[in-house]
């Protein structure tokens, strides 16, 4: 089984060139299907997800070209350029639905598009129960007609097309709010949203619809305004950077007692995790390529509680816990989103943790060192979790089911060893 081995105990210092955000690349995709005209994504980064989602579309009739940058620095990652000028399917099958929840963001386009869509239910999730009910409200307040039959949801919009609504969610939802913002820029009239997610990533689709020739007033904010337009057009887009990579590389500064600097990252987008860091004893500086952390004496401890945008996000959650068990303290993290995000404590447990979980609270008392050991990874944010612990253990760590790595995070030994981590990936994949 392909496994990464790190062995700790390194300062890292030096530049980490952030790429483009796992988490608005698989909203954007799914935008080519709004029109027959080219769309291009730049900075796009090479992560699995986004290879599975390129073949997602590309069984709905999407052609993609690719070109490559230089991928060695920020906004180096690939371009690529999504043609639908035909809709071959409109059937999101459970093979590739199953791999990737974000799939389900195929809904709202082709509904809107091609006035139909079959989509797998996406099924269980190791941090959630994650229903999409808030999804099939939405685009139910646009006009469709939802019925779930053999683990698939089949939408169908009515004569004509579907119509703007009023669209009211009772929590906030980044996906329903993606999947409601892409259908509406295509419905016949005014959409209205209440309560929208107001996630960075959500603001990168509005401007990525608005350069498609979207009309989406609100940005930003919990109420969105869309006018529904009969086309949308060719554009251009360049990803963001990603805020939980940046955030992330962060934490393995805080970590190791280390100084990086975080090429590309922007600021405006993660105020909350850099408010945690500094509050955990890191200087924190910004720059003009970019944020640099540095540890500063003592890693503090911290109460934290995750929260949609602009509060802390339940992606960081882990990473910070990691780093929190180094702390000299005590610190208390709430986990507000997902009712099932702490399955790194028992691995990190395993390296020496003090954690104790009791339902969405996790105590973590510091302790002064950690131990290298064999652990599991889960999720994402939970493998990068124990590759931030190894980072700081004393001895040799080996993350095993490195592939929940790879959906987001790209190049990630080759970024810690450039700056002085001992880490390497060995055994078949
Ligand atoms: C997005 O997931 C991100 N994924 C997640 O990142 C992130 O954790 C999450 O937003 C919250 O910030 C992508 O963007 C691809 P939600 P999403 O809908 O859209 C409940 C990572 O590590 N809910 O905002 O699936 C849901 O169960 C991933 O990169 C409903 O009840 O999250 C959860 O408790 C993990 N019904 C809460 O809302 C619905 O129809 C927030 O989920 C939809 C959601």
């Amino acid at each position: 089984m392909e496994r990464i081995v790190i062995r700790g105990q390194r300062r890292l210092v030096g530049r980490v060139p952030i790429s483009g955000a796992k988490n608005a690349a698989l909203t954007l995709l799914p935008c080519a299907l709004l029109t027959d005209q080219p769309l291009t994504l730049t900075n796009l980064p090479r992560l699995a997800d986004v290879d599975t989602f390129g073949h997602l579309v590309n069984g709905l009739g999407v052609d993609t070209t690719v070109t490559g940058a230089r991928a060695d620095r920020p906004g180096g990652g690939r371009a690529m350029t999504l043609t639908a000028d035909r809709i071959a399917s409109t059937v999101a099958p459970y093979d590739m639905v199953r791999r990737m929840r974000a799939s389900i963001l195929v809904l709202g386009p082709l509904l809107a598009r091609e006035g139909e869509a079959t989509v797998s239910l996406p099924g269980g999730c190791a941090i959630g129960n994650r229903p999409i009910d808030l999804h099939l409200k939405a685009l139910e307040a646009l006009g469709a007609t939802i019925e779930l039959a053999a683990g698939y949801v089949k939408a169908t919009a009515p004569r004509g097309g579907l119509v703007g609504g009023q669209i009211a969610f009772p929590v906030v939802s980044v996906g329903a709010t993606e999947n409601a913002l892409m259908a509406a820029s295509l419905a016949r009239g005014e959409t209205v949203i209440d309560n929208a997610a107001r996630e960075p990533e959500i603001v990168d689709l509005c401007r990525c619809l608005q350069a498609m020739g979207a009309e989406i007033d609100g940005v930003g904010t919990e109420r969105l305004h869309i006018q529904g337009r009969s086309a949308l057009s060719a554009a251009e887009h360049r990803v963001m950077p990603d805020r939980i990579e940046a955030g992330s590389y962060a934490c393995a500064a805080g970590i190791t007692g280390g100084d990086l600097l975080l090429e590309g990252a922007a600021a405006h987008d993660m105020r909350a995790i850099l408010a945690g860091l500094t509050q955990a004893g890191l200087r924190v500086t910004e720059e003009a390529d970019g944020i640099r952390v540095a540890a500063d004496g003592p890693l503090r401890p911290l109460t934290l509680s995750t929260a949609p945008f602009p509060a802390f996000p339940t992606d960081m959650q882990a990473q910070f816990m990691a780093m929190l068990a180094l702390a000299d303290g005590t610190s208390v993290l709430t986990e507000t989103i997902f009712e099932n995000r702490y399955m790194h404590v028992p691995e990190l447990a395993r390296m020496g943790a003090d954690i104790q979980v009791r339902g969405r609270t996790a105590v973590v008392r510091g302790v002064s060192g950690l131990a290298g050991a064999p652990v599991m990874a889960t999720d994402l944010r939970a493998s990068m979790s124990l590759v931030l612990a190894g980072l700081a253990a004393a001895g040799e760590t080996q993350v095993l089911r490195v592939y929940h790595l790879d959906r987001g995070y790209e190049r990630l030994e080759e970024k810690l060893s450039a700056v002085g981590a001992d880490i390497a990936r060995d055994g078949e994949g």
